[in-house]
């Protein structure tokens, strides 16, 4: 189901040597945060009880280039070939499209866009109403496929590799842009993913990568976002030791707020006439990670898992009715990590319909559709969509007029508005 993962994927740091030889240097990844054995956090199920296995959710720290990273990687297979994880259609993430395109057209005429996990093809359909003039979506997904199809979004279902990334370059006739959101960190080897980007384009063509941010994870305590499908927690540093032996370079770099915090690393081929620039090669150069402080955010999570029980538990106690808004991975996480039930949380209302009438990972908490929160006025909800918090209290008013109250879970659990 899973490999375990030993090395630095981003600059082989304690790799094995030649067989026979092993780690020959006695490196060793730094251990520095431990959620144990966890379900696969999209892995909603029509039965209770079933399940597509579990596997340790660990992270190890990379002493040289900063990277953080799970210690497995469980197999693509087994997490996306059917995914229940859809790109939410709210105005905070369409608020993020129009900022991101604004910031891509800025770099390029835009005009082939080509996105490497196309999810839905919300992403494309925007792009296509904003100026691109052709657009093709890869995804392994075939269920997500078949949504974006709906759409008249074109996608391969299938992983971003040699093939797809050669039929998606030719059906679209050469890429002027790339973009991978929330896919990178996804991704096992990334010397391969990089090889295959080489593939796409020509010389001018912009890769942008966007991926949650390290920094914004450790200042927020966004422990929640360690799940199986995040390989990897990325820094600026880790991205520049990676591209180091590549034909890639980092060539701007843009911080988002979307999903609590987020980066965009717009890479360019070392052959382009741009130059990168400077504040973003200064933004590398300044930023440093240590062990401790992902020790840290271990420790917190620790204290949050016993708080947001113990607040669950004594809400219970006084006659108060529970549930989750949002069965978001970070749910799946939290559900777990804490080791809450259907006693603690009755049902988690969510908008996707791959999600709904099915159950939470690892617990027989049940998924409603959106409007049951309205139907069943628990008295609080565990917000586990935190990110779209603002959107959600407006969007929840009549809830909350009534009487209803959020727990927010993050960035430290509170009771909202
Ligand atoms: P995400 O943070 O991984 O995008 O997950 C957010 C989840 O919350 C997703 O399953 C959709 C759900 N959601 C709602 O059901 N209603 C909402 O208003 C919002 C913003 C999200």
């Amino acid at each position: 189901m899973y490999k375990l993962h030993t090395h630095c994927r981003a600059c082989d740091f304690a790799k094995p040597g030649p067989p026979g030889i092993k780690n020959v240097r006695n490196e060793r990844l730094v251990e520095v945060l431990d959620l144990g054995i966890q379900p696969l956090a999209n892995d909603f199920q029509d039965e209770r009880g079933e399940h597509s296995g579990f596997a340790p959710l660990k992270v190890l720290f990379c002493p040289r280039c900063t990277l953080a990273q799970l210690s497995v990687a469980v197999r693509p297979e087994i997490l996306y070939s059917n995914y229940s994880y859809v790109t939410s259609a709210t105005e905070t993430m369409r608020s993020h499209f129009h900022q991101l395109w604004l910031d891509i057209c800025r770099e390029s005429d835009a005009k082939k866009v080509l996105e490497i996990g196309s999810n839905t093809g919300d992403f494309l359909d925007f792009v296509r109403h904003h100026g691109a003039g052709s657009v093709m979506g890869i995804d392994p997904a075939e269920n997500l496929c078949a949504v974006a199809a709906e759409k008249h979004i074109p996608s391969l279902a299938s992983l971003f590799n040699r093939e797809s990334a050669q039929k998606a370059e030719q059906l679209l006739g050469g890429a002027s842009v790339v973009v991978a959101r929330h896919v990178f960190c996804h991704v096992d080897d990334w010397r391969d993913f990089i090889r295959n980007l080489s593939l796409v384009g020509d010389r001018e063509t912009i890769f942008c990568i966007e991926v949650p941010y390290a920094k914004d994870m450790l200042a927020i305590n966004s422990w929640d976002q360690i799940y199986h499908e995040h390989l990897s927690y990325l820094t600026l540093k880790s991205v520049d030791a990676l591209l180091e032996n590549s034909d890639f370079h980092i060539h701007r770099i843009i911080r988002y707020p979307i999903h609590g915090g987020a980066i965009v690393l717009m890479l360019r081929r070392d052959a382009s006439k741009e130059s990168p620039d400077p504040e973003s090669m200064r933004m590398v150069r300044e930023e440093s990670f240590s062990a401790d402080e992902w020790k840290n955010l271990s420790q917190t999570a620790t204290v949050q898992q016993k708080q947001l029980k113990s607040t669950i538990e004594e809400l219970l106690s006084r006659g108060s009715t529970v549930a989750g808004f949002g069965a978001s991975a970070k749910s799946t996480v939290w559900i777990n990590a804490c080791g809450l039930t259907r006693k603690h949380i009755r049902f988690i209302c969510d908008s996707t319909p791959q999600k709904q009438f099915r159950f939470s990972p690892g617990s027989e908490i049940p998924i409603a559709d959106e409007g049951a929160l309205l139907r069943e006025r628990p008295d609080y909800a565990v917000c586990f969509a935190w990110n779209f918090l603002p959107e959600i209290i407006e969007k929840q008013s009549l809830y909350l007029n009534q009487g209803g109250r959020f727990i927010v879970p993050v960035p430290d659990i509170r009771i909202a508005p």
